[in-house]
C-alpha cells in the first residue's frame, strides 16, 4: 500500500478537447488509477484545465471575449467531456483559482529567494508603427530548431520546443506582417543550468520508464540554458515581487504556472477534504509522504514540461540545486517517480485539426457512441508507445468483433442460458469440478497478477490483451463445454456447474477488465445480481472558490467504494434475469458517415 499521486496533463481551455487529447493521457491515467485504487492503494488523482497564456489569449482574441470569459467557456465542456468518459479525478480543478495563483507565487517567490530565479535584461519585440509592446503572441517566425515558418514567440507548434521571440528567424507581426523592433526590457530567467547535476542523479534513478522517454530527457541536460519565466501579455499570475506585482503587461509564463498545477490542485484537494494538511502524504519528503509515488501522465510534447522544468521548480523550491538555499514554506517536496509519456494518435492518417476538420470531439462521440467503446479503442489501439491512427473503420471492426463478440456474447450467453435454466447463479455439482472447469477458473484467477502488474508498469495494451484472452478461453470453454446440449433432467446438475464456472470467470474477468470498461463493468455487476457500487464515476459539483474568487465546477468523487483487486466467489442461488445486451453493435453505415463529416 502506498500514497500514489496521479498527476494527469491539464488541458487548455481554448476549444473542446478531441479524442487524441484523452487517448494520450486522459483515458490511461484512469485507467492507472482505478486499477490503483483497486489493489488497495491510497490514490490522489489531480488535473485542472490550463487557462492562461497565448493559447487562451489568442482565441479569446479571435471569439471577441475576454480570456476569463472563453476559459469559463471551455471548463465547463472539458468537465462534462471528461465526466462523460468516466474519469475518476479525485479532483478536477482549473488554474484561474485563487488557490492556484497563490501556490504559483508561493513557488516563484521561494525560488527567487534561494536564488534560481534572475532577472535579465533581454530583448522585448515593439511595433515600430504603434511603438507599443507586441506581445509573444502576435509575432510569428521560421523556428530555429525545426524550421517551421509559422512558429510562434513563445512555441513552436510543429517541432512544440519553447522559443523566445527573439530566437525566430525572420520575426514578424502577425498583425500587420512587419518586422518588430527589439529593444532592450527586463524579464525573469530560471536558472536551470543550476540544476543539471540534480537533475541527472534523478534520471540516473530512475528505472522502468519507457526508454525513449528517458533516454530523451537524458539528452535535455546537455544544453541547458536559463529560461524567461515571465512574458509580455496581460493575462496570467502576476509576478510576486516587489514592483512587478501591479504590472499590467508583464504575467508569469503559462507553463510555470500550469505544472505548478499539480502542487496546487492536491493543495484544493485538502482544503475541500477538510484535513487541509493531507496533501503532505503525497508530496512530502519527511515521514508523511515516505510511501509516495508519483505519475505523470502526458503526451510526448509536454516531456520537458515534466522532466526538467517540473522537476528544477520542485529542487529549486526544497533548496536542493547548485546555489542550495532554503525550503519553503511547504516543506521539500517529492519529484516526480515516473514521467508517462505517449505517443500521438493521427485520424484517418492525418493530423488532427480543429481548423481543418479532420477531428472528432469527446462530446460529439459521446453523443453517438458508448464511453466504453471508445475505452476499449484507446486502450487496446491507443497511441501507448507509438504513434497510431484512428480510423473508423478500426473503430467499428474492433467494437463489433471484440467487444460485442467476444466480451458481449460470452457475458451475454453464459447469464442468460443461466437465467433460462435455473433463474439464478446455479450451484456446483457435488460430483465435483473437471479439469477443463478446474483450468478455466485458474485461468481467470492467475489473470489478476498479470493484468495487474502490467497496468502498474504502463502497459496498458498488454493489459487487456491478457484480460480478454481470459475472455477468448471462456468463450472456448462454452463451445467446448455446449451446455445447451445438457438440458436432459439427468444433464442439468452438470449443466448448473459448466454456468456456475462460467459465470465465475465472467466476474473475474469484469473485475479485471473494471479499470478499462468501468460503465460497463458496474453493469454486468448488476446483470449478476450484485448490488451496490462495483465501479465508483465522478461527478460535477459546483463549487465556490476558496478564497472568495467566482464559483466554479469540478469533477470529484468517492472512489473509497467498489470492487477490489481480486476474484470475488460468486454466490450460488442469487436470483438472475435475462440480460439486455450491454454493447451495441455498429452498423457498417456508420463508417461513410463519420468519414463525410471529415473535410475531404
Ligand atoms: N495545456 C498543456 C497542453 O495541452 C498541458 C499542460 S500540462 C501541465 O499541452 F503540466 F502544465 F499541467
Ligand atoms: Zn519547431
Amino acid at each position: 500500500m502506498s500514497h500514489v499521486l496521479a498527476a494527469v496533463a491539464w488541458p487548455y481551455a481554448n476549444g473542446p478537447r478531441h479524442i487524441g487529447h484523452v487517448s494520450g493521457f486522459g483515458v490511461p491515467s484512469d485507467v492507472f488509477s482505478r486499477y490503483m485504487r483497486m489493489a488497495g492503494h491510497d490514490v490522489l488523482m489531480v488535473s485542472g484545465t490550463d487557462e492562461h497564456g497565448t493559447p487562451i489569449q489568442v482565441q479569446a482574441d479571435r471569439e471577441g471575449l475576454k480570456p476569463r470569459e472563453l476559459a469559463d467557456r471551455y471548463n465547463r465542456v472539458i468537465v462534462e467531456d471528461l465526466h462523460g468518459l468516466g474519469l475518476s479525478y479525485d479532483l478536477f480543478t482549473r488554474t484561474t483559482t485563487g488557490n492556484h495563483y497563490q501556490v504559483v507565487q508561493e513557488l516563484f517567490e521561494a525560488l527567487h529567494r534561494n536564488g534560481y530565479i534572475v532577472a535579465k535584461t533581454t530583448l522585448g519585440a515593439i511595433s515600430p508603427s504603434t511603438g507599443r509592446t507586441l506581445p509573444d503572441r502576435y509575432i510569428e517566425g521560421t523556428c530555429p530548431i525545426c524550421g517551421y515558418d509559422a512558429a510562434r514567440g513563445d512555441q513552436c507548434d510543429n517541432c512544440g520546443n519553447q522559443l523566445d521571440p527573439i530566437q525566430l528567424i525572420n520575426p514578424r507581426s502577425k498583425i500587420n506582417g512587419e518586422t518588430p523592433n527589439f529593444v532592450e526590457t527586463e524579464h525573469f530567467f530560471l536558472d536551470l543550468p543550476a540544476f543539471a547535476e540534480a537533475l541527472g542523479q534523478w534520471l540516473d534513478s530512475r528505472d522502468g520508464w519507457r526508454p525513449n522517454v528517458l533516454r530523451f530527457s537524458r539528452n535535455l541536460l546537455d544544453d541547458l540554458q536559463p529560461r524567461a519565466i515571465t512574458r509580455d501579455l496581460e493575462w496570467g499570475v502576476p509576478i510576486p515581487l516587489e514592483g512587478w506585482r501591479e504590472r499590467g503587461d508583464k504575467r508569469i509564463y503559462v507553463w510555470f504556472d500550469a505544472v505548478i498545477g499539480y502542487l496546487s490542485a492536491s493543495i484544493e484537494w485538502a482544503r475541500r477534504s477538510g484535513d487541509p494538511d493531507a496533501w503532505r502524504r503525497w508530496w512530502s519528503t519527511d515521514d508523511e509522504g515516505k510511501d509516495a509515488r508519483a505519475y505523470y501522465f502526458m503526451g510526448k510534447d509536454n516531456i520537458v514540461f515534466h522532466s526538467v522544468i517540473w522537476p528544477s521548480l520542485l529542487l529549486g523550491y526544497s533548496g536542493e540545486g547548485d546555489r542550495g538555499g532554503e525550503p519553503g514554506g511547504l516543506g521539500r517536496l517529492n519529484l516526480p517517480t515516473e514521467v508517462v509519456s505517449s505517443e500521438f494518435l493521427t485520424m484517418e492518417g492525418r493530423k488532427f485539426s480543429s481548423s481543418r476538420q479532420v477531428v472528432i470531439y469527446v462530446r460529439d462521440f459521446l453523443a453517438r457512441y458508448d464511453a466504453d467503446a471508445l475505452r476499449y479503442f484507446i486502450a487496446v489501439a491507443g497511441p501507448e508507445s507509438q504513434d497510431t491512427d484512428f480510423t473508423w473503420a478500426e473503430f467499428r471492426r474492433r467494437n463489433n468483433d471484440e467487444l460485442v463478440a467476444g466480451w458481449g456474447n460470452l457475458v451475454n450467453r453464459s447469464i442468460s442460458m443461466a437465467a433460462k435454466n435455473f433463474g439464478a447463479i446455479p450451484p456446483i455439482d457435488p460430483a465435483g469440478l473437471t479439469e477443463a472447469d478446474e483450468a478455466l477458473l485458474a485461468t481467470g484467477r492467475a489473470g489478476f497478477a498479470t493484468v495487474g502488474a502490467l497496468i502498474e508498469r504502463h502497459r496498458q495494451k498488454q493489459a487487456i490483451g491478457e484480460a480478454m484472452r481470459v475472455v477468448a478461453e471462456a468463450n472456448r470453454y462454452l463451445s467446448e463445454q455446449a451446455p445447451w446440449k445438457l438440458k436432459a433432467e439427468a444433464d442439468k446438475p452438470r449443466m448448473g456447474t459448466i454456468l456456475h464456472v462460467a459465470l465465475q470467470v465472467v466476474a473475474d474477468a469484469n473485475t479485471l477488465l473494471t479499470p478499462f470498461l468501468p460503465h460497463s463493468a458496474q453493469q454486468i455487476h448488476e446483470l449478476l445480481g450484485g448490488t451496490g457500487v462495483h465501479a465508483p464515476m465522478p461527478r460535477i459539483v459546483e463549487v465556490d472558490d476558496l478564497d472568495g474568487g467566482p464559483a466554479y465546477p469540478i469533477l470529484t468523487g468517492d472512489y473509497q467504494v467498489g470492487a477490489r483487486w481480486e476474484s470475488a466467489p460468486i454466490e450460488a442461488g442469487r436470483p438472475l434475469a435475462a440480460p439486455k445486451p450491454v454493447f451495441r453493435k455498429l452498423d457498417e453505415s456508420i463508417v461513410d458517415e463519420e468519414l463525410s463529416r471529415l473535410d475531404p
